[in-house]
């Protein structure tokens, strides 16, 4: 008895179950009704525990996680993959600044809800929310509008509810700094080509206007030698020969 009672604690401990709770985490089991294979859901609370990065050790059957009020600085790429079951991801209230393009990818499809207000975040990838389908929480963040920002906006599904929120801290368009992003409907990736299209058309006006300059001086010299030719000619004494070279320069000029 003791025996086998012994070897069961050495199980546990060779096999970690897939539910085992991150250090600092409490973990509590819920019904699912909706979900046909697993009837139970897994609720990580994860709130208010001193964490500085996300716990590697997620147990895989994690519906809800709750990391919010923590010292949070960076979400690495498909730090939640494995994830098949998150619904709810709550980052809220944490220290993170950026997001990669694959911060969120593997809970792609089944998540629904993502709070990342109160963060630092002032820049994403553009592609970071591609394809969530969750309604994602962004206010309170210090964020940089520019054509990364839009992109991003642009490629969630509820894209109109997550902008109405930004609030731009600085912009690429001095009159949105702290405004809606909404506010001022420009085009921010047109406006970063519109500048460089507009460098191009300076330069190459330059050099127009060097070549047209230079053309101008060669056809006055020309003409002045010509004119000083013409005189010359002129001032000779006529013979048959000379009136036709002479109109031939005057066809030239
Ligand atoms: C999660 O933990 C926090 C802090 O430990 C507590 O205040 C909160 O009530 C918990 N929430 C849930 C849903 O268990
Ligand atoms: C996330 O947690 C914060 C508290 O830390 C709470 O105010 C907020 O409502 C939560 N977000 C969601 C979507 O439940």
């Amino acid at each position: 008895m003791w025996l086998l009672l012994q070897s069961l604690v050495l199980m546990a401990l060779c096999f970690p179950s897939a539910s085992m709770c991150p250090k600092g985490c409490v973990c509590q089991r819920f019904d699912l009704h909706h979900l046909h294979l697993h009837h139970q859901g897994l609720n990580v609370n994860c709130s208010q525990s001193r964490l500085k990065e996300i716990p590697g050790d997620l147990p895989v059957d994690t519906v809800v996680l709750r990391l919010d009020r923590n010292h949070i600085s960076a979400v690495p790429d498909r730090v939640f993959r494995g994830l098949a079951l998150l619904r709810e991801l709550n980052l809220s209230y944490n220290a993170v600044e950026t997001l990669g393009e694959g911060a969120f990818s593997g809970v792609e499809a089944t998540l629904q809800v993502l709070d990342l207000s109160h963060n630092r975040i002032a820049s994403v990838h553009k592609d970071a929310f591609a394809r969530l389908k969750a309604r994602v929480v962004v206010d309170d963040n210090p964020w940089h509008c520019d054509c990364a920002l839009q992109q991003a906006i642009g490629g969630m599904a509820h894209n109109h509810e997550a902008a109405a929120r930004v609030l731009c801290r600085s912009s690429e368009l001095r009159d949105q700094e702290g405004r809606p992003f909404l506010a001022v409907d420009t085009d921010l990736c047109n406006l970063a080509k519109r500048t460089t299209d507009y460098a191009m058309l300076v330069t190459m006006f330059g050099w127009f206007a060097m070549v047209i300059s230079y053309v101008v001086y060669y056809v006055r010299q020309n003409q002045e030698d010509a004119r000083r030719h013409l005189e010359y000619l002129k001032s000779l004494p006529s013979k048959p020969k000379k009136p036709d070279e002479a109109d031939d320069i005057s066809t030239v000029v």
